[in-house]
């Protein structure tokens, strides 16, 4: 059985003690009320260290947002994944849309950034997903498609059970246009095809595919109410533990 997984993703926001005040408050909510998923947050790498240390005990797990495409060495300014392991995180959010675009991560970059962290024992939230123009072109099987072939799908079996895929339309994140519950299922149940088709029906069951773009507690249930949708990646309302804890009932 799949897991069912609510992930956030601070992405550039939060000082170190403001990270360490909500990922508190989050604890305390969950250790009183169980979810019925997974749930992860996505911070920058100041908070990895001191939030898995706080969180060890709790049922959240830490992901890094980021991780280099070298193993170690001079290259300032950039963290390994073997440095992020070491902090205690497990997951490493890989192929998010910003990064693709801001920073240049090619699907080849990618590629070896998604080996690093496997080989560092990080399980990967993989994301892809189309722009509006792309959308607009109906080209978005064939987007998601290039970028799983592109940076994931030369995995072994046994490696792509540590993958997590988010399916994040560009023109969906930050924007408040979520896509519609039925728009995203199509394009769910596609991708699930692709990786049935290079690992398998029964590995393509297992994986989690999340959705991304303004998922907030009010659209949360119709969206995970479909059967390929598995739980959401979620930016700006993971910033406030309300919301968050909003989304993560939308499994109860
Ligand atoms: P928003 O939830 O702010 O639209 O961001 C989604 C996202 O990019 C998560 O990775």
């Amino acid at each position: 059985m799949r897991k069912k997984i609510v992930a956030g993703n601070w992405k550039m926001n939060k000082t170190l003690q403001e990270g360490v005040a909500l990922a508190t408050e989050l604890k305390n909510i969950l250790a009183v009320e169980k979810p019925n998923c997974e749930v992860i947050i996505g911070t920058p790498f100041i908070h990895l260290a001191t939030l898995s240390e706080l969180l060890k005990d709790s049922v959240i797990a830490v992901s890094a947002e980021n991780c280099a495409n070298k193993e170690s060495g001079a290259y300032t300014g950039e963290v390994s994944a073997a440095m992020v392991k070491s902090t205690g995180a497990e997951y490493v959010i890989l192929g998010h849309s910003e990064r693709r675009e801001y920073y240049n991560e090619t699907p080849e970059i990618l590629k070896e950034k998604v080996d690093l962290a496997l080989a560092n024992g990080l399980k990967v939230i993989f994301c892809i997903g189309e722009s509006l123009a792309e959308r607009e072109a109906n080209k978005q099987e064939a987007v998601c498609k290039a970028e799983l072939e592109g940076s994931v799908f030369h995995l072994s079996a046994e490696q792509w059970k540590n993958i997590v895929i988010a399916y994040e339309p560009i023109w969906a994140i930050g924007t408040g246009k979520t896509a519609t519950a039925e728009q995203a299922e199509e394009i769910h149940a596609y991708i699930r095809k692709c990786v049935a088709d290079v690992y398998g029906a029964q590995a393509a069951d297992d994986t989690s595919i999340l959705y991304g773009g303004s998922c907030k507690a009010s659209n949360a249930p119709e969206l995970f109410g479909k059967p390929d949708i598995d739980g959401g990646l979620i930016g700006g309302a993971s910033l406030k533990a309300p919301d968050f804890k909003g989304i993560i009932d939308a499994w109860k």
